[in-house]
């Protein structure tokens, strides 16, 4: 049974979309695909169904020609039981989470995604929908370091 890790974002159109692909960029290049899977959901459903943000699909394109895929869900209290891992890319969307979970019981697979950064300094991924081409680059960049920083996490756990 594989490992399975959820990204969560406000819209899954922008931030988990992309760490979920950059991810699964980064255990096809390791050879680790199918020992861990990743899926996406956002706190909010005003886009569900949607493909990804074209800005932000157009940064994943430009820096690490990688095409994003994928179709937003929302995020269920089922998804506390089914995941493994949840991941949430800022503060708003980690008790957003916690919320749905009164009892704790599942406090402890719920992380902030920057806690596994090695380079940058950052809390939260911020939100790059209101802001311009630099805001979706940079989120590339940050998601990339955590994803790197959560695969050797994951390694070292002896998870993959
Ligand atoms: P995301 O970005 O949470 O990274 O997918 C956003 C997408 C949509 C909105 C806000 C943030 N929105 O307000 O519609």
């Amino acid at each position: 049974m594989p490992y399975q890790i959820l990204f969560v974002c406000l819209g899954n159109i922008c931030r988990s979309p992309s760490a979920e692909n950059i991810m699964n960029y980064l255990l096809e290049q390791r050879g680790l695909q199918g020992k861990i899977t990743c899926d996406s959901a956002g706190t909010g459903g005003w886009h569900v169904g949607n493909p990804p943000d074209r800005r932000m699909a157009a940064a994943a394109q430009k820096k690490l020609n990688l095409t994003l895929k994928g179709s937003a869900r929302q995020f269920q209290p089922s998804d506390l039981e089914d995941f493994d891992l949840i991941l949430a890319m800022d503060g708003d969307n980690y008790r957003d989470i916690l919320q749905l979970d009164p009892r704790g019981s599942y406090h402890h697979k719920v992380k902030l995604m920057c806690s596994y950064c090695r380079h940058h300094p950052d809390d939260d991924v911020p939100d790059p929908y209101y802001g311009g081409t630099d805001g979706f680059n940079y989120v590339i960049d940050l998601l990339m370091d955590a994803c790197e920083g959560l695969l050797d996490q994951l390694r070292q756990d002896s998870v993959c």
